[in-house]
């Protein structure tokens, strides 16, 4: 009950007598031969309410009247339903209300798609209607959910020290990663502004002040292709500490992470997150956001191949090449169709072929089992530590490659082979990543976080004497957090002396002057007592698709953006006109 009225889906048995008030939709309607009974929605349920044209023929004429959506007010007494008519499908189905009066208060066209969730619907349509999509059930849950997450984040950070800031949306363009969204600024012809794709530097420069604990959940804007689990606007719940470890820090978003997940799924996670090297995740998984639901893990076999006389393999290893694989037990359900497909399916990824063999009665049949000596069989069988019936998979190419295929096919051949417990959330830390990459094409190095990101301690050293061959080596401070095989979130300790800063900035190919023009306000900032800090920041949006398990992250965003970056319902981006163009200084070069 609120200002006198109720909502629908909180009636329960023991308001039966009590006059009530309800407001909401029509969601479907009965005529059973003089008595209606129309079920009305609102955002916490449904409720069914009664007319009957013996006790009043006006009121039982209007609810005849009112169609699907139409917006009534309905006014009665609540009243227990005689036992043949509980309804055990909505929790309201034990009551209804007996309606004194209706009141329309607006009508409505006929939807162009039901909104029950049993139905589906073509997903554009509900984009473009979306003001009714958010009247379904899943979306509502979704919705809801959301709210949840954010409030219990709030909560949970404030009792916690953390101070919400906000930091400006209107920013300067030093893009590093993605592209960003530019907004011309009419004042200063000619400039622009940047939308941030994160708060980073802003809450590094926060800690520089002293609000040694601060969060955030904040839009970001990455103009960047886009997936189910992308979109160019999304919301990071995103915090700095300062005088704080890597463990630390893990240690606070495990805790918040179980208890949100407790909050909005009401499940338990009781297990102690795992925590992996960014190396072993690469070497068993692929990967560096492994989905430990499944099993078989990679190894890598090129030692077991040395001398193989085996065209592909030995071809491979002498062309600086690796040979690795996966070893899928209970192979015996992967049909020969399977296999065949999978050889063209990961050409994909760049591959080759798959090639593979079978392991079923102490036997290695079929594929390229004629090419392997026994010596090397009886590694294979230790190395993957064999249990039959199995499928051994292969990739044949440089790392890059066969890392790609092999974290792809994993997931692939486990899906195809319903392997994978839905009901299942594996939390793991990957740490200690590179802090950079040399990229051979553009010759020059990238930071693999953000150039902000400090080196591990002992790592200096290596980044003095950095060349493309060591790059790879030198490790960052830097750690992820995934579930079931998405990125959720990522951090790092930050670099807090200027020195460093400028130096890591001058390896990433940035001349003293330009690291001033884009950076001067962080590189001055770091040199007026800048603490030790460190942070992370957490993809809100994939959050809530994984726990909720939904399949997109437009599930569980009220007004998201298509593959394309469109609006379906408000249209945006569009054209403007050419008086707000030339108000910017701005004209469209048509190619
Ligand atoms: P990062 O770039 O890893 O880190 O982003 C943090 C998390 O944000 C989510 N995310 C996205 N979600 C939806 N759509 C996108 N386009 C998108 N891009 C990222 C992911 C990701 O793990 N400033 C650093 C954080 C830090 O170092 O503290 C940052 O932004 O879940």
């Amino acid at each position: 009950m609120f200002n006198d009225r109720s909502y629908c889906g909180e009636l329960k048995l023991n308001d039966t007598g009590s006059d009530v008030s309800i407001s909401g939709w029509v969601d479907r309607k009965r005529d059973l031969g003089g008595i209606i009974f129309l079920e009305i929605r609102d955002v916490t349920g449904i409720i069914q309410a009664v007319f009957d044209s013996s006790v009043s023929k006006e009121n039982a004429e209007i609810a005849d009247s009112v169609r699907s959506e139409w917006v009534v007010q309905i006014k009665g007494k609540v009243r227990e339903r005689s036992k043949e008519t509980i309804n055990p499908n909505v929790p309201t189905g034990q009551i209804e209300i007996v309606a004194d009066s209706i009141l329309i208060l607006n009508k409505s066209l006929v939807p162009p798609f039901s909104l029950d969730i049993r139905d589906t619907v073509n997903e554009e349509v509900r984009l473009k209607y979306r003001f009714l999509d958010l009247r379904r059930e899943d979306m509502k849950e979704s919705m809801i959910k959301r709210h949840q997450m954010m409030q219990f984040t709030r909560k949970f950070l404030s009792d916690r020290r953390f101070i919400e800031i906000e930091t400006p949306m209107l920013n300067k363009s030093t893009p590093e990663g993605a592209r960003d969204f530019l907004v011309p600024s009419r004042i200063n012809k000619g400039e622009f502004y940047a939308l941030p794709q994160s708060p980073q530097l802003f809450k590094q420069i926060l800690m520089i002040s002293g609000y040694d604990r601060y969060f955030q959940i904040v839009k970001c804007f990455r103009d960047e292709d886009l997936r189910n689990d992308r979109q160019p606007e999304f919301t990071q719940i995103d915090m700095e500490l300062s005088f704080i470890t890597p463990d630390m820090i893990m240690e606070i978003i495990e805790d918040l992470l179980k208890q949100a997940v407790k909050e909005v799924t009401g499940k338990d996670v009781s297990y102690k997150f795992p925590v992996i090297d960014y190396d072993e995740a690469m070497s068993k998984y692929g990967t560096d956001a492994p989905d430990t639901r499944v099993g078989f893990e990679i190894r890598d076999c090129s030692d077991i191949f040395a001398s193989s006389t085996f065209n592909v393999f030995s071809s491979a290893l002498s062309s600086k090449g690796v040979i690795k694989g996966i070893a899928v037990e209970d192979g015996g359900k992967l049909s020969r169709k399977m296999t065949d497909d999978y050889s063209e399916y990961v050409k994909k990824f760049g591959a080759k072929g798959f090639p593979m063999f079978k392991y079923s009665n102490g036997n290695f049949e079929g594929g390229i089992s004629k090419f392997i000596t026994d010596d090397e069989k009886s590694k294979l069988v230790e190395r993957f530590e064999l249990k039959e019936p199995a499928v051994i998979f292969f990739s044949v190419d440089k790392a890059q490659i066969v890392n790609t295929t092999l974290a792809n096919m994993r997931l692939k051949i486990a899906r195809d082979l319903d392997m994978i417990d839905d009901s299942k959330l594996n939390f793991l830390w990957v740490k200690n990543f590179p802090l950079i990459e040399y990229h051979e094409e553009d010759k020059r190095y990238y930071a693999v976080h953000h150039p902000f990101t400090a080196p591990l301690p002992e790592h200096m050293d290596l980044l003095n004497n950095i060349t493309p061959e060591n790059a790879g080596k030198i490790k960052a401070q830097a750690y992820d957090i995934v579930l079931n095989g998405s990125e959720i979130g990522g951090g790092s300790i930050r670099i807090h002396d200027s020195a460093v800063q400028s130096k890591l900035f001058s390896i990433l190919g940035m001349s003293e002057e330009e690291a001033r023009v884009k950076f001067s306000f962080l590189l001055d900032a770091l040199q007026f007592g800048a603490p030790p800090h460190g942070g992370l920041a957490l993809g809100l949006d994939r959050v809530m698709m994984l726990l909720l398990k939904k399949n997109s992250i437009r599930e569980v965003i009220a007004f998201p953006k298509t593959q394309k970056g469109q609006c379906m319902m408000s249209e945006a981006p569009s054209h403007v006109s050419d008086d707000q163009l030339n108000e910017l200084s701005l004209r469209i070069v048509k190619k």
